[in-house]
């Protein structure tokens, strides 16, 4: 059995008259890192609300390490799309949070808390609130929360374009840290994103998801594409104008002009 199992899932928003996954199956393997791309609108941050229980009423079957996504609640580590970070904790605090419920000391929670903040190089900001910091800073916050989850067992990481927020060479540099972060975790990671050089470097597959509703997801190998250097290859510029080219078609098919 796969980590992640999506079986015949058919899924559309109660409050929209078209469905947006019907009979919809796939897979992800213990260790994977999965990089997530296809339209905007077209499901992608579905895919992981269903995963984490925040809708619950599809067709067929989703398993998450054998459970429901209800029985496998605590199993995945989630950062949202949007940050969801608490306006009146400072920064610190907002990575404590989820160290809050475990059986652990202060002294412990807010020692490991710094260590994620150091590690997504926003040491010294402890104390400012959300309202202080950039957007692409509020998103390192939320990665560092989502990073002292996986330290405390979560065996599932579900990123939701984490990177959109960042300058471009503050991404690069975001990239290359999370590939060597990913490496060593015993962990499923699963990443949207909307740029396709990012889904080829961090990837070891890709999922492209298309058409709507979607039916199936198309997996692409890219697990030969370790650093950045390999995104310059023909073969990999070739990939890389055929996933744009596969984007615009979808964009056009949809009547999605901007
Ligand atoms: N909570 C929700 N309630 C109703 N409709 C939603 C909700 N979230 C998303 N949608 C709609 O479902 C479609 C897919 O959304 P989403 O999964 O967020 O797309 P993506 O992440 O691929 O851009 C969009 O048309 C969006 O408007
Ligand atoms: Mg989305």
């Amino acid at each position: 059995m796969s980590f992640v199992e999506f079986n015949n899932v058919t899924f559309g928003y109660k409050e929209d008259d078209y469905l947006l996954l019907e009979d919809l199956s796939f897979s992800a393997e213990k260790n994977d890192i999965i990089t997530v791309i296809g339209a905007s609108g077209c499901g992608k941050s579905t895919l992981f609300r269903l995963m984490t229980c925040l809708e619950t009423e599809y067709k067929g079957s989703i398993t998450i390490n054998g459970k429901t996504p209800k029985e496998a609640t605590g199993t995945a580590a989630f950062m949202p799309q949007k940050d969801l970070l608490m306006p009146w904790r400072n920064i610190l605090k907002n990575v404590t949070l989820p160290l809050e419920a475990l059986p652990m000391s202060k002294a412990e929670r807010i020692s490991q808390a710094k260590e994620a903040i150091e590690k997504v190089g926003l040491s010294g900001c402890e104390n400012k609130r959300p309202s202080e910091l950039s957007g692409g800073m509020r998103q390192r916050v939320s990665f560092a929360r989502t990073l002292v989850q996986l330290w405390h067992g979560r065996e599932l990481m579900l990123l939701d374009e984490p990177f959109s927020a960042l300058d471009s060479l503050t991404r690069i540099s975001m990239q290359d840290w999370l590939i060597g972060q990913v490496k060593g975790l015993d962990a499923t990671v699963m990443m949207v994103t909307h740029d396709v050089e990012e889904a080829m470097l961090v990837g070891n597959k890709i999922f492209l998801l298309s058409g709507r509703p979607v039916k199936q997801i198309k997996v692409i190998d890219v697990s030969h594409i370790t650093c950045r250097e390999d995104l310059y290859t023909p073969s990999s510029v070739e990939l890389k104008n055929e996933l744009v080219r596969a984007f615009l078609t979808e964009k056009a098919e949809r009547g999605d002009n901007i």
